[in-house]
């Protein structure tokens, strides 16, 4: 079975100072769970790394950062590397995030570089995958996914699969203008993920988890699960009040363990 992966981007939301509240907050409310195969992770702003780096998280809650150079170090003004976020125990780096790559134009080639330099340091590196409105219309959604994950992958060793883990998150279900995705249409998407990770890592690609992100709440939480097979959930508005998104995971991790886990 993969490890089930729930978690939260806060995006451009929080001072350092809410933040280090939000997730102190987090890690209380979450000191009962038995978590066992379930990682609990959350990716706030850089400026808030180090301060959450000192909160006693008990081990529950893993820390991600929103990006990351490639590069170690150098003339590449206004980036964070690698070894800056090791300093501080980040776990996951997250890669080509929607807004990342339709905002910053970011593209498959920058977010290879940036899966290989997180899997080099010894990061988990979550690449998002997904497509955007027009993609979906004229049906090339499956097309757009299978070249982001070959491009994104590229280069990856199979023994660094361990450290992949893939968020669908398709563009349009993204954020306040976001649609809620149809769970039978995220299924198929999920099996298309699936095979090209099959295709580009054999057996190991079944180990990957693959994770649902956009407009996820409490009421479709445990469809995507359950229904859609998915490892996980990628969670952003309805996860940055801590009471909400503690509600939120405790309804899903019963789910996930009693047969939410008819896996792609
Ligand atoms: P949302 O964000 O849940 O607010 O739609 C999801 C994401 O961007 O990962």
């Amino acid at each position: 079975m993969n490890p089930f992966y729930i978690g939260t981007n806060l995006k451009m939301n929080m001072t350092a100072a809410q933040t280090v509240e939000y997730i102190s907050l987090l890690a209380q409310y979450c000191a009962d769970l038995p978590l066992g195969e379930a990682k609990l992770f959350v990716i706030p702003s850089f400026t808030a790394i180090s301060d959450c780096a000192r909160q006693p998280l008990e081990g529950k809650i893993l820390l991600g950062a929103q990006n990351m150079c490639w590069e170690d170090s150098g003339e590449f003004t206004g980036e964070i590397s690698p070894v800056m976020l090791r300093e501080f125990g980040v776990d996951i780096v997250e890669i080509a995030h929607s807004e990342r790559r339709s905002k910053f134009s970011e593209s498959d080639e920058y977010a290879n570089l940036k899966v290989l330099a997180a899997l080099r340091h010894g990061m988990k590196a979550l690449l998002c995958v997904g497509e955007n409105k027009s993609q979906k219309d004229i049906g090339i959604s499956d097309e757009i996914l299978s070249i982001q994950l070959k491009a994104g992958l590229k280069n990856v060793a199979d023994f660094d699969t361990g450290n992949i883990i893939i968020a669908y998150e398709p563009a349009w279900a993204i954020g306040s203008a976001g649609e809620t995705a149809d769970c039978v249409y995220t299924k198929s998407r999920l099996m298309t993920i699936r095979s090209a990770l099959l295709e580009l890592f054999g057996s190991d690609g079944r180990e990957i988890p693959i994770i649902f992100g956009g407009s996820v709440n409490e009421r479709n939480a445990c469809a995507y699960i359950e229904e859609g097979g998915y490892d996980g959930l990628f969670v952003g508005r309805a996860a940055w009040d801590a009471e909400r998104f503690n509600r939120l995971i405790r309804q899903v991790l019963p789910v996930w363990k009693s047969g939410g886990r008819r896996r792609s």
